[in-house]
């Protein structure tokens, strides 16, 4: 075919460009769309910061079975009992009223156990006439009296520090009446 390009082949080709323009302007649409919601998909994760995490969500639980599990065991509770023990209890406080009424109170404001009741001479006199080294010494390291009756170490809490421990003893010995 020669000659001047017919008015109909004007019209496809003008209709047939308008068409690729808008083609070209979807594309670039789906392009941005693509793209912004590639931007909001969690990325792919770095192996060594998904066992990381796999290590640290894992359950304390996992592998405590047979002779091995048993050891696992024994390890972390040795872990949480040093953990605790460098723990500072009650914010490190040295007012003993304030250590006994978080603790010891739970067994000496009543007798429980057979602990000796606070403000109670007849049964506070004859400890306190051990002296105050020997009270801590005891209150410290636990203590089974004569009559079968046992105080805990620390009252049960490791992460009493001595100087806590005494400041407490004060306080209760303080608090029988003459
Ligand atoms: C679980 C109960 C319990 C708790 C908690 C407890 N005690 Fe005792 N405590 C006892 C018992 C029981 C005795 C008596 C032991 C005996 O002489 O048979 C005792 C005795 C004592 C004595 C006298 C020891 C002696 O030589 O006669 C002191 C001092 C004492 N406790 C301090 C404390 C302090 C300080 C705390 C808190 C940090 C505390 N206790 C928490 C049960 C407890």
């Amino acid at each position: 075919m020669s000659g001047p390009i017919s008015s109909s082949d004007q019209r496809f080709l003008r209709q047939f460009s308008t068409v690729i323009v808008i083609l070209v302007l979807v594309a670039f649409g789906l392009i941005a769309i693509a793209a912004y919601i590639y931007d909001r998909m969690p990325q792919p994760a770095d192996p060594a910061l998904t066992s990381s995490i796999e290590a640290r969500i894992a359950p304390v639980g996992a592998s405590y079975a047979g002779a091995a599990g048993a050891a696992a065991i024994q390890a972390a509770q040795a872990a949480a009992t040093k953990a605790a023990a460098s723990e500072v209890a009650y914010g490190g406080t040295l007012n003993g009223q304030d250590i006994y009424n978080h603790l010891c109170h739970t067994c000496h404001a009543t007798g429980v156990a057979g602990a000796p009741v606070v403000g109670n001479a007849k049964m506070w006199d004859p400890r306190i006439a051990q002296g105050l080294a020997v009270l801590v010494q005891h209150a410290m390291n636990g203590y089974h009296g004569p009559d079968g009756n046992f105080m805990p170490p620390k009252g049960g809490n490791p992460a009493l520090s001595q100087a806590q421990i005494e400041a407490t003893i004060k306080w209760m010995v303080s608090q029988v009446k003459k």
